[in-house]
C-alpha cells in the first residue's frame, strides 16, 4: 500500500519540494498534505503548483499554548491521514504529546551532523567550532530536540573562508538529495541509513 506522507514546513520550502517530486510512479509514498504554520511560506505556493493540498495553522494567535497549536495541527493532520509526517524547515518546536500521536512516523531534516549542533545556527556553530567537515541529518523525530535516530547523513567540507550562508549553500543540495533517499526507504520499512556521498 502507497504511504500518505504529511510535509510540514515554515518557509520556502525546497526540501518539501524535493520529497514531493521524488514520489513519483512507482514510489512506495505519495504526497497528501503540506502544512504551514506560517500563511506566508513560499513553499505552499509552490506545493499548490505541484497539485499538492495545503493547509495552515498560523502559530501566533496560540501564543505560548502550543497544545492549542498542535490540536489544530492534528485536526489537519488527521483529515489527511498520514503514515509518515515529514518536517521539512518546519520552525517550531513539537510537545512530546504530538510526538506520542504520531509515534515512529515523523521524520525532520537538520542541517548538521547530529548529535552535533542541535537547535538552532548550525552553520555558524560548526564554522566556529573549527570543524572541517558539516553536513546534514535526517532522523527520527523523539521527544527531545533535534535528537531521535538518525537514518542518513550527507558531509561536505567546510572551508576555511566559509560564511554561514556559504556554507549553508553547499549543504543545501545534499539534503535535497538525502531526504528523498531516507523517505523512499523509511516507507518500505527499511531504518538502514543512508551514507552521502
Ligand atoms: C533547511 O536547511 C533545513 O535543514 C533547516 O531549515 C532549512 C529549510 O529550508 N531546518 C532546520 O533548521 C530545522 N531545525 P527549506 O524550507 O528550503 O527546505
Amino acid at each position: 500500500m502507497t504511504k500518505r506522507v504529511a510535509i510540514l514546513i515554515s518557509g520556502g520550502g525546497s526540501n518539501m519540494l524535493a520529497l514531493v517530486k521524488s514520489m513519483t510512479e512507482g514510489h512506495p509514498a505519495r504526497a497528501v498534505l503540506v502544512l504551514s504554520n506560517n500563511a506566508d511560506a513560499a513553499g505552499l505556493q509552490k506545493a499548490r503548483d505541484l497539485g499538492v493540498a495545503t493547509s495552515v495553522v498560523d502559530h501566533r494567535p496560540f501564543g505560548k499554548d502550543r497544545t492549542g497549536f498542535e490540536a489544530k495541527l492534528n485536526e489537519a493532520l488527521d483529515l489527511a491521514k498520514p503514515d509518515v509526517i515529514c518536517l521539512a524547515g518546519f520552525m517550531r518546536i513539537l510537545t512530546p504529546e504530538f510526538v506520542a500521536k504520531w509515534r515512529a512516523r515523523i521524520l525532520n531534516i537538520h542541517p548538521s551532523l547530529l548529535p552535533k549542533y542541535k537547535g538552532l545556527n548550525t552553520h555558524l556553530r560548526a564554522i566556529k567550532a573549527g570543524d572541517f567537515e558539516a553536513g546534514c541529518s535526517v532522523h527520527q523525530v523523539t521527544d527531545e530536540l533535534d535528537d531521535g535516530p538518525v537514518l542518513g547523513q550527507a558531509r561536505v567540507p567546510v572551508f576555511p573562508d566559509d560564511t554561514a550562508e556559504t556554507l549553508a549553500a553547499r549543504i543545501l543540495p545534499f539534503e535535497h538529495k538525502l531526504y528523498p533517499l531516507v523517505l523512499e526507504k523509511f516507507a518500505t520499512g527499511d531504518l538502514s541509513p543512508v551514507n552521502l556521498p
